[in-house]
């Protein structure tokens, strides 16, 4: 542990695998009390059993985002359990495929549902305790498709530029209340969802060094890499930053292309 996070409970959601479970657990190193959110209880407790045996303080919070009875008794058993929250990821993200026409009405609903309306159901739960306790960091995980047009994600895309529009305008309305608001896009990372997505290719190590390849960096990104943004934002390292989107995207997003002879 370095301490950078110490005396801070942090709620992160989406935290029952993925890139949640490691930001909650270099949070949790950093010396955080971590509330691990997610639907999936067996996730939930892989988690917080992975942050205690590295000594680290964690509560499991099984919740349904959609719900907004469960996210305000998730919240209220972390405030129970380590007093009141500091820091907010709302990280918990679903991905359904396909060009607008082809997008379920069911499936455009689940996404705008879980991605920014449980975002919103958290931040409203935290933001009282945040303005009475002097302020605190939420940060909302978008994505480099929330600024580009990348193809057959639609419905995700819209969210993720939701959540970067939502970033913008709450770090002006929490501002003065010392509330800082701020955004991470990443590339493409290393995980559990790209494995699952190449499994599903006719050649998967074609499609991964095509993935790579299309990072100016030259391959895709961590979980840790995208962790330390969040430790970075989360800490008060990060006192004068609020209202910016951090890309952590190996240059993808500021890639020009010319043409080849
Ligand atoms: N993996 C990437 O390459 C990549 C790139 C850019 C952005 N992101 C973003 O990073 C975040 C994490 O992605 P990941 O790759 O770890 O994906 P993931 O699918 O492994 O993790 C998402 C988590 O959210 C949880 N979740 C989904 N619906 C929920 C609900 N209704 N209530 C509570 N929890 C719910 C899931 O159970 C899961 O644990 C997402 O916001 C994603 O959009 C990922």
């Amino acid at each position: 542990m370095t301490d950078r996070l110490a005396g801070k409970v942090a709620l992160v959601t989406g935290a029952g695998g993925g890139i949640g479970r490691g930001i909650a657990q270099r949070f949790a190193r950093e010396g955080a009390a971590v509330g691990v959110l997610d639907r999936l209880a067996d996730g939930v407790e892989a988690t917080v059993r992975a942050i205690q045996d590295a000594g680290g303080k964690a509560a499991a919070l099984v919740c349904d985002l959609r719900e907004p009875e469960q996210v305000q008794a998730a919240v209220n058993q972390l405030r129970t359990t380590f007093g009141p929250v500091n820091v907010v990821v709302n990280n918990a993200a679903v991905m359904p495929s396909g060009k607008l026409h082809e997008v379920s009405l069911a499936d455009w609903d689940r996404v705008f549902d879980v991605n920014v309306r449980g975002a919103y159901l958290v931040c409203r739960e935290v933001i009282p305790d945040m303005i009475a306790h002097g302020g605190g960091s939420i940060i909302h995980m978008a994505s480099v498709t929330g600024v580009l047009g990348l193809p057959g994600i639609a419905a995700y895309s819209a969210t993720k530029g939701a959540l970067i529009a939502l970033t913008r305008s709450m770090s002006t309305d929490y501002a003065a209340q010392g509330i800082r608001v701020n955004s991470v896009s990443p590339g493409t990372i290393d995980s559990p969802m790209l494995h699952d997505f190449l499994a599903q290719q006719r050649d998967p190590a074609m499609r991964r060094a095509e993935f790579d390849a299309m990072h100016p960096i030259g391959r895709v990104g961590t979980i840790d890499e995208v962790a330390s943004v969040f430790v970075f934002l989360a800490s008060d390292e990060a006192s004068f930053v609020t209202g910016a989107n951090y890309t952590v995207d190996g240059g993808l997003s500021v890639k020009g292309e010319q043409p080849q002879d």
